[in-house]
C-alpha cells in the first residue's frame, strides 16, 4: 500500500494504452471530440444509465466538454485506435469526505469509476479493456486502496464489465436522487481492492496486460488522426 495518494494535474501528459484503444485527456476546444462525444452522448441509452439526460443540443455537450471534462485530470477520452476517433470516456470521481465505507476506509484513497460508450461500439470488449487499463492506473500510479462503481440494478451490460473485470457485490444504495432525470433510484455498488485486483494480475497473460507512458506523443500502433 502506498503511503499517500498521487494528485495528478491536468497539466500532467498522462497516457494509457491498451491493444485497441489510447486513453488520454479530453481536449478544450477540439471541435471533432465534441462532434463526437455529441453524437453518442444525446442517446439517451448511453447518457440516462449513467444518471445525465441526454443532450438536446451541441452547446450543451461543448459546454461539458471544454468546461468539465477537459479539466478533469482523471477523465480520459477512449480513443479507437484505427480510427482515432474517441468512442467513449471513463473516469475516477472523488468520493465525500465524509462517506463512512465498509471496515474503516479512508474515502481519500478510494475512487468511483464511471465510464460509457458509444452505442455503435457495445458488445466489442471495449469497455473492459478501457476499465483494466483505467484499473492499473488507479492502483499502481495513483496508489489507491478500493475503487467503486455504482450502477442501476437493470444495467446488466455494465455489471457483465465490471464482473469481468474482477469487482463484486459491495452494497445497495437506495432511492438516490438524481435531479437531472428527476428520479429517486437504486443503485447496487460494487467494488475492488488494490490487493485482489494485484492477485487477478498475476494470474492474467502477459498480452492482456495495459501499458502507461507518461508522455504525449505519436503512439506507434496507430494511425490516429493527429488532431486526437
Ligand atoms: C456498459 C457499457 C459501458 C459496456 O461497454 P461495452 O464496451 O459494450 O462492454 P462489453 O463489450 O464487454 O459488453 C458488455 C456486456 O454486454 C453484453 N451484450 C452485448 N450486446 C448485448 C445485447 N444486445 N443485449 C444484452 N447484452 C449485450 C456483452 O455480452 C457483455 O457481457 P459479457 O461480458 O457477459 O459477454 C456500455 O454498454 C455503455 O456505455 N452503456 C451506457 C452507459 C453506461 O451504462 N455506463 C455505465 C453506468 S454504471
Amino acid at each position: 500500500m502506498n503511503d499517500h495518494i498521487v494528485e495528478t494535474t491536468i497539466e500532467q501528459p498522462i497516457v494509457l494504452r491498451t491493444p485497441r484503444l489510447v486513453l488520454r485527456r479530453w481536449e478544450a476546444g477540439n471541435e471533432l471530440e465534441i462532434t463526437e462525444e455529441y453524437q453518442y452522448g444525446r442517446n439517451p441509452k448511453v447518457a440516462e444509465a449513467g444518471g445525465w439526460p441526454s443532450y438536446d443540443d451541441i452547446e450543451e455537450c461543448r459546454r461539458y466538454h471544454d468546461v468539465v471534462q477537459a479539466r478533469d485530470p482523471e477523465c480520459f477520452a477512449i480513443i479507437y485506435k484505427q480510427t482515432g476517433l474517441p468512442i467513449g470516456s471513463i473516469a475516477f470521481k472523488t468520493i465525500p469526505e465524509k462517506t463512512s465505507l465498509a471496515l474503516g476506509h479512508d474515502p481519500s484513497r478510494c475512487r468511483e469509476v464511471g465510464y460509457w460508450i458509444g452505442e455503435p461500439h457495445w458488445g466489442r470488449g471495449f469497455m473492459p479493456e478501457a476499465l483494466e487499463a483505467m484499473l492499473e492506473h488507479g492502483f499502481d500510479t495513483l496508489g489507491l486502496d478500493i475503487v467503486y462503481a455504482k450502477l442501476f440494478q437493470d444495467n446488466s451490460r455494465s455489471r457483465a464489465v465490471l464482473g469481468r473485470c474482477g469487482f463484486t457485490y459491495d452494497h445497495t444504495e437506495y432511492g438516490n436522487v438524481f435531479p437531472q432525470l428527476h428520479r429517486r433510484l437504486d443503485e447496487d455498488a460494487l467494488s475492488l481492492a488494490a490487493a485482489d485486483w494485484r492477485n487477478r494480475k498475476e494470474q492474467r497473460p502477459l498480452a492482456h496486460r495495459t501499458s502507461t507512458s507518461a508522455y504525449w506523443g505519436a503512439d506507434p500502433d496507430t494511425t490516429s488522426r493527429p488532431q486526437c
